[in-house]
């Protein structure tokens, strides 16, 4: 059944300022050929979300980039038809038509994952970023193919996760038990429990100092080939490089790569990986207001690979893939909130969600 579309919508734009954003009447998007129009239900809270509203993004950029809803228009040939629920991510805070933040939201037709029934769009809104880095790290940056359907996974030994209990942590867990390793992991000890019941083998507590963690990893594991760091700090880089085995290996971080951790294992190669390289097909730039602009090129097959990976959701999340723990806060007037806890520490095993 047609849907009425209204002109505009109530979205948390960018407004200059240090962590200024501001709901806003804006237009509806209009889809791009190949797009497909949503109507946001649910949008989950990212980390990148408050940094491009601190550091990234301009006046009148919609931010959010996590979503759950319903589909309001679709394109011929789509697969999709009005009233499907779908869930995916979208390069939030970059763009004035683009935000999960937002009643409405544009995004290609096949950069969306169909949400079965049985799995609440509340926690499909968490899942977008999470387990979208989580499959560029395991499964496409280090060479792992997903299980076929209804194949299980051979044993692959020993798997290192710096910060288990982050929202991408979680589901990088779960998704390692998928793919048939052993995962080590280090969080606090509040968080313990929480980590074990996404699959984790082994935790430890980070704050028990490098040594101590290093020292622990390598007993329980003999020291790893492939590694996750989620934090992506100078400190968590240099612990994570330690915990390889004496052959080296490939460790995938979520940010920039450190110096002083690359030079203490030149046989560990760190390997940055921006999640955003799925959702585009131009090049685009990550622009610091303070700093010159740096051009993110175009990763060939990257949105292809992505597009296959979407399709495996319903049947990974048969296969117990699951979002962080979800807390509602509220609507799109709670989000600036929600972005103070994050960046101040305050968001601990858990993903905010806010329903539109
Ligand atoms: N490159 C990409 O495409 C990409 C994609 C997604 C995320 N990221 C980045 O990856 C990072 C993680 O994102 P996220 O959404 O997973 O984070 P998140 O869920 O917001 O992380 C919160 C968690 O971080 C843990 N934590 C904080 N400091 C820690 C430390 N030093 N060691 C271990 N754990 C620590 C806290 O654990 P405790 O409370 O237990 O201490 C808390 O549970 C962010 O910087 C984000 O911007 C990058």
């Amino acid at each position: 059944m047609p849907v009425d579309i209204p002109k505009t919508m109530r979205a948390l734009v960018e407004n200059d300022a240090e962590t200024g954003v501001t709901v806003a009447s804006v237009p509806v998007p209009t889809p791009h050929a190949g797009d497909i129009l949503v109507k946001v239900a649910y949008a989950g809270q990212n980390p990148t979300d408050w940094k491009h509203a601190a550091y990234l993004s301009r006046a009148g950029d919609i931010l959010g980039c996590d979503f759950s809803g319903f589909v309001v228009a679709a394109p011929e040939g789509s697969g999709l038809a009005v009233g499907d629920r779908v869930a995916g991510a979208v390069h939030g805070g970059k763009f004035k038509d683009r935000g999960s933040y937002a009643e409405f939201l544009r995004v290609p037709a096949h950069l969306v994952w169909r949400v079965p029934n049985g799995v609440g769009l509340p926690e499909a809104a968490a899942l977008g970023v999470a387990l979208g880095t989580s499959i560029q790290a395991l499964v496409q940056s280090q060479g792992v193919a997903l299980p076929a359907d209804g194949e299980g996974a051979p044993d692959r030994g020993w798997y290192f996760i710096y910060g288990g209990s982050t929202g991408v942590g979680l589901v990088a867990i779960a998704l390692a038990k998928v793919l048939g390793y052993r995962v080590a992991t280090v969080a606090s000890p509040r968080n313990f429990d929480l980590v074990r019941s996404y699959g984790a083998d082994d935790v430890f507590d980070y704050a028990a100092g490098a040594d101590a963690v290093v020292a622990h990893v390598r007993e329980v594991t003999g020291g790893v080939a492939l590694g996750l760091d989620t934090i992506s700090d100078a400190a968590s880089q240099a612990i994570s490089a330690r915990v390889f085995g004496d052959a080296g290996g490939q460790l995938n971080l979520t940010l920039v790569p450190d110096a002083a951790a690359a030079a203490l294992r030149p046989d560990v190669r760190l390997v940055p990986k921006l999640m955003y390289t799925y959702m585009t097909d131009e090049p685009f730039t990550i622009s610091p207001r303070a700093a010159p602009p740096v051009t993110v090129p175009v990763i060939p097959g990257d949105r292809e690979f992505y597009a296959g990976a979407l399709k495996r959701y319903p049947d990974l999340l048969a296969r117990g893939i699951r979002p962080p723990p979800v807390v509602l806060r509220g609507g799109l007037d709670d989000v600036p909130a929600g972005f103070e806890d994050m960046k101040n520490g305050k968001v601990s095993g858990e993903r905010y969600v806010y329903k539109l």
